[in-house]
């Protein structure tokens, strides 16, 4: 097998949206603050019986419904994700157990905000050399629960919710074969080195405690754009593709002028560009994912598009993948 192509797509969200206004009612902020620095107008916040596996189960159960098979036949579940039910085991196992297809390969994958490029790019790498035939590839997240809800620079940036596809191995996509479908190429990287600037102060081995979610927003931002710019020229040039083949792009979606000023970077025209940011916020893992099911759903990407995905996040860590549908 030479890699991996799309079956179908799916999403959850909590019940509970919270705007601007509500949370303006809450603490210092303003609507006209948040969509002025931001681009959020509202966000989906987990209640006391959602959590981040029952949002990856029902956005599963939808993807597989989407790609028209039987749960049974998945046999690798990778998901990812940085607020799992419980420090172990892993949330992908619940899910699994969930559908009903015991026996197969399960694990979450911690990447933060970029955890779905991450899960991607592993679940296309185990497909091609034979340890699965069907994976479901999951992004899903309640960062509602590590949110320090006084702390006015952070908690309006967030949302919960979940993304989920389902891949099979296939014959299509190899490099040189970039009309079939399939994923053509993918980069990740990650920098250790700017721990201290987007990361939660709590832990199982630390402090015992989950902790809340610091972040030096203005110094993210920066990073963000370069790096991201960065890696999507680096998967162009491995794709052999030039900027304009691509039809869409699906970001991670933290914030409107982080969209903007990557795809102005790299001459991607704004309407190429998907943007869920105002509806969900940052979903972290699951917003690429979410983000993708959305347009997939309204009709705007359709089978035989190329999607770029691309996502940067807490470590840092960031990757892109570009996948003919
Ligand atoms: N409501 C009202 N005022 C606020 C709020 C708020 N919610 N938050 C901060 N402020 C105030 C600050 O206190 C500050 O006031 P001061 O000038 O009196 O000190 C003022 O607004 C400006 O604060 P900055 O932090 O400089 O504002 P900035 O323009 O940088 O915007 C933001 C902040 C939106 C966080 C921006 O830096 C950003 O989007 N960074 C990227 C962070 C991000 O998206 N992280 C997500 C995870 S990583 C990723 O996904 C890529």
């Amino acid at each position: 097998m030479t890699g991996a192509r799309l079956l179908g797509s799916g999403s959850a969200l909590p019940k509970r949206v919270l705007t601007n206004a509500d949370l303006a009612a809450q603490i210092d902020t303003s609507d006209e603050w948040i969509v002025e620095r931001t681009g959020i107008r509202q966000r989906y916040i987990a209640g006391d019986d959602e959590t981040t596996s029952t949002l990856a189960i029902a956005a599963a159960r939808a993807a597989i419904d989407d790609a028209g098979i039987d749960a049974s036949s998945i046999d690798l579940i990778i998901l990812a994700t940085a607020t799992p039910d419980n420090t172990f085991p892993a949330t992908a196992t619940k899910v699994q157990h969930a559908l009903g297809c015991n026996g197969g390969v399960a694990f979450d994958v911690a990447a933060v905000c970029s955890g779905f490029l991450y899960a991607l790019a592993t679940a296309d790498s185990l497909l091609k050399t034979g340890m699965g035939t069907r994976a479901l590839v999951i992004g899903a997240e309640t960062f509602s629960r590590i949110l320090d809800w006084e702390d006015r620079t952070t908690c309006v940036l967030f949302g919960d919710g979940a993304g989920a596809i389902v891949l099979e191995a296939s014959d299509t996509g190899a490099a040189g074969d970039n009309d079939g479908p399939g994923i053509l190429a993918s980069r990740l990287h990650a920098d250790g080195g700017q721990h201290d600037l987007l990361y939660v102060d709590g832990g199982p081995s630390t402090t015992q405690t989950v902790g809340h979610l610091r972040m030096k927003g203005r110094e993210v931002f920066r990073h963000a754009v370069v790096n991201l710019a960065s890696v999507l020229g680096e998967v162009i040039e491995e794709a052999g593709i030039s900027v304009e083949d691509i039809d869409w792009v699906v970001p991670h979606q933290a914030n409107a002028r982080i969209l903007d000023a990557t795809a102005r970077k790299l001459g991607i025209p704004r309407e190429k560009v998907i943007i869920t940011v105002d509806q969900h916020a940052n979903t972290s893992a699951a917003s690429v994912p979410l983000a993708f099911d959305v347009a997939r759903r309204d009709g705007r990407i359709k089978s035989g598009d190329l999607v770029m995905f691309e996502a940067m996040g807490g470590g840092f860590t960031w990757g892109a993948s570009l996948m003919r549908i």
